[in-house]
């Protein structure tokens, strides 16, 4: 399962960076909106670091709108996907962008039906949301695996990207599950490393080394 950041945030990125296990990245217009800079520009220096997938969602409601903006984000940069809503004008908007070979990532997927019709229309990612139906008490994982059946059903090659991922669990389940990635945000890709009986090993093995080095030291004296 590949793994993609779910930030706008540079130094997030830079370090999830660092760690070698990057694939990607994605954005939405709340993740841009809270770094508070041109979202143009921000997007600019996120492709300088992160040269695989990066997600910039359109804000137009309407087919042309949607294009119009396609058009100019993929001036960004080869690497950028076009996230588009799961709404009709999204889809009419996604065919028109996969004939032009411009890759799009359709995003508030709620329902297996949209991720099918979504696949239909030439998506080349589809973002089922499962924090958010979580949330409201539906389970976001149980979509996951729905829409990993139907696309696998039909040979589907649209990517699954599971988002709005809030721990550690959710990306485990995912890659059960079969997800083609997951995104996840800065804080949650953290503590997937993090495990107590580690940290403990690390101290003993520490512990023992620095006695054997007394002990070695003492002897030579
Ligand atoms: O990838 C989608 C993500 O940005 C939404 O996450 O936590 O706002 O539901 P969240």
């Amino acid at each position: 399962m590949k793994l993609f950041i779910d930030t706008a945030n540079l130094d997030d990125i830079k370090k999830a960076h660092s760690y070698g296990v990057l694939d990607g990245v994605t954005t939405n217009p709340t993740l841009l909106s809270k770094e508070g800079n041109d979202p143009l520009e921000q997007l600019k220096k996120i492709v300088e670091i992160v040269k695989g997938p990066v997600s910039a969602e359109v804000t137009s409601l309407d087919k042309e709108g949607m294009v119009k903006e396609a058009k100019d984000l993929v001036k960004i940069a080869s690497n950028i996907v076009i996230k588009v809503p799961c709404t009709t004008e999204g889809l009419a908007a996604t065919k028109e962008l996969s004939q032009k070979n411009i890759k799009t990532n359709l995003t508030l997927c709620f329902s297996p039906s949209q991720a099918l019709l979504a696949a239909k229309s030439g998506a080349s990612f589809i973002s089922p949301f499962i924090g958010r139906l979580d949330d409201i008490s539906a389970e976001g994982m149980g979509l996951v695996s729905d829409i990993r059946l139907i696309y696998d059903n039909f040979s589907i090659k649209t990517e699954i990207i599971a988002a709005s991922i809030r721990h550690p669990l959710h990306f485990i389940d995912a890659a059960r599950i079969g997800a083609d990635i997951a995104t996840v945000p800065f804080n949650v890709i953290d503590k997937l490393m993090n495990h107590p009986l580690t940290e403990k090993g690390i101290d003993r093995f520490l512990q023992d080394w620095q006695k054997l080095k007394e002990k070695l030291e003492s002897g030579l004296k």
